[in-house]
């Protein structure tokens, strides 16, 4: 969930022509990604005080793998008398097995209804920012109040199944290292400490091994859950270590496949109003040149990565350019003042020393979100990682891509688009598969697509964090597709139906010209068919 940065096209053609002098003609550029990088944290009132968790040496023993502890949050309302054990919330360190001196931080909330329910793990993008984030302001138990007293939060993941949120890459939250070799700049890395974690949380927790196991996160994400569910996968098919009973994963507004992403912004941009027709076609002129640079970079290019980036984030920033001081993550919303969010609590509440005491992080800070992590990745960032997914499909593991219809920054529309656009053995039937409606209390919530094991949902009323958004929703979701049930107590609307109900729809008024309901709710199969109804 992070802003990015441009710079000109020439460069580009710099790094196109000059292969050799691009290296360091990327260092003289004076363009610097970590001011974009900070200027996000900014708007999300954070202020970190390191920009990385890379830290003076301290002690590595050669103890145990993994040291957690039970806890109870002070000023946890309504615990009081509440044992350790019932309670069931634990904080953890992970020593990372392939790296110099590093350990991953995480918190790990038993299932309040069940022990047998699945494990799921939640990871926050960034690249950089902690997953705390999403405990305390969109899926965890609780909620920080003004007065930094928890509040139980009645739409908690923790409700339906056993969650973790893990701080990372290395370097993230209360992760950290004492070496600076050990801060991660590919999804292979990534992926690898995160199966390391998981094979060492379980060998803690045997009995929870045998449980449904599920990825999920957002934004950023988009990358890494892709690359840990393949690597979880890959590790079961060669019997390594513990057999990790993974079932699916779930991509909240992620970024996966730039390539098909990118390109939708503009659309995006113009069919909700935020930008004219001539301001689109604009904008996109340099869309040939973004989409090559992204072929370029593939899965695993590395300066052609970096060129894609710069490139193709104009594309974004001249929307931005264009709209003010809109939020980019929920086009509903204006920045206040020079924030888009307030989550000052969040570091407010986690520096205090009776709760770093009781989470057993010592002096280490807590760095919300890093610049440092975020630049680390930036050739990481226009890889396409939706390659690994088809494999995953194909052998059962299921897929959830949902998205809240008002996020610009990793919109519904390039996620349907690349959703629609890959390439596996139900590719057709997903395509021609008819939307339903995704119903919590009898009212609709969303619109759902599925077929076999591949499922997609734009949430309405949501903007980019969608358990923030819609709690109740977003967890209905979570317990309906975990259970496999999502897209049953749902209305079907069949494709006649959805066409002469188009006619008579009373469009929604939005707070900004153009934009209804009628106007976007359309489904898009591939860059071709896409039709505005305005
Ligand atoms: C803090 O705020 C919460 C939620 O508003 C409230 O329930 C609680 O009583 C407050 N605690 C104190 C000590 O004021």
């Amino acid at each position: 969930m992070r802003k990015i940065s441009s710079s000109p096209v020439a460069l580009f053609i710099l790094v196109l022509i000059s292969p050799l002098s691009s290296v360091t003609a990327l260092l003289q550029l004076p363009i610097s990604p970590s001011n974009q990088a900070e200027k996000l944290i900014r708007e999300l009132n954070l202020f970190p005080k390191e920009t990385i968790n890379i830290v003076d040496d301290r002690s590595f023993s050669n103890g145990p793998k993994i040291v957690e502890k039970a806890f109870k949050f002070p000023h946890l309302i309504d615990a009081d008398g509440v044992s350790l054990q019932d309670l069931g919330h634990h904080a953890g360190y992970y020593q990372i097995q392939h790296s110099h001196a590093a350990k991953m931080f995480y918190f790990f909330f038993e299932s309040r209804n069940s022990k047998d329910d699945p494990v799921v793990v939640w990871l926050t993008g960034g690249p950089g920012c902690s997953s705390e984030m999403a405990l305390f302001y969109e899926n965890g138990p609780f909620s920080i109040a003004n007065n930094l007293s928890l509040v139980w939060k009645e739409y908690g993941w923790d409700k339906v199944s056993n969650i973790l949120f893990v701080d990372q890459p290395i370097g993230t939250g209360f992760s950290y290292s004492t070496n600076r070799h050990d801060i991660r700049h590919n999804e292979k890395d990534i992926s690898n400490d995160l199966y390391d974690f998981l094979q060492a949380f379980f060998k803690e927790h045997t009995e929870l091994a045998k449980n449904d196991f599920y990825i999920t996160g957002e934004s950023y994400a988009g990358h890494y859950i892709p690359a840990f569910a393949a690597r979880v996968h890959q590790g079961n098919k060669a019997k390594e270590g513990i057999h990790v009973n993974l079932k699916g994963f779930a991509i909240g507004n992620g970024l996966t496949d730039p390539g098909i992403q990118y390109a939708a912004y503009a659309d995006y941009a113009l069919d909700v109003g935020i930008i004219t027709q001539s301001a689109h076609d604009r904008i996109n002129k340099i869309l040939p040149l973004c989409k090559s640079a992204i072929k370029l970079c593939g899965t695993d290019g590395t300066i052609s990565c970096m060129a894609a980036y710069l490139v193709c984030n104009t594309i974004f920033n001249s929307i931005l350019a264009r709209v003010g001081d809109m939020n980019y993550y929920d086009i509903r919303k204006k920045c206040e003042g020079s924030l888009c969010y307030d989550f000052s609590k969040l570091e407010k509440f986690l520096n205090q020393k009776s709760v770093r005491d009781v989470l057993g992080v010592g002096d280490i800070d807590f760095v919300s979100c890093s610049p440092t992590v975020y630049d680390a990745l930036l050739m990481d960032w226009m890889r396409n990682l939706e390659v690994g997914i088809p494999t995953l499909l194909e052998d059962g593991v299921k897929l959830l891509v949902y998205a809240g219809e008002y996020d610009l920054i990793c919109n519904w529309l390039g996620n349907s688009r690349w959703v629609h656009a890959m390439e596996w053995s139900g590719q057709k039937e997903f395509v021609a598969s008819s939307e339903v409606t995704f119903e919590v209390d009898g009212s609709e919530a969303g619109l759902l697509k599925s077929h076999g094991p591949l499922s997609f949902l734009k949430v309405h009323d949501a903007g980019h964090m969608v358990p923030m958004d819609q709690p109740k929703a977003a967890l209905e979701m979570l317990k309906r597709w975990m259970q496999g049930s999502l897209s049953e107590s749902t209305s079907s609307v069949n494709s006649e139906n959805l066409v002469s109900s188009i006619s008579d729809e009373i469009c929604v008024e939005a707070p900004f010209a153009g934009h209804g309901r009628c106007s976007s709710d359309r489904w898009m199969k591939g860059d071709a068919a896409l039709i505005f109804y305005r």
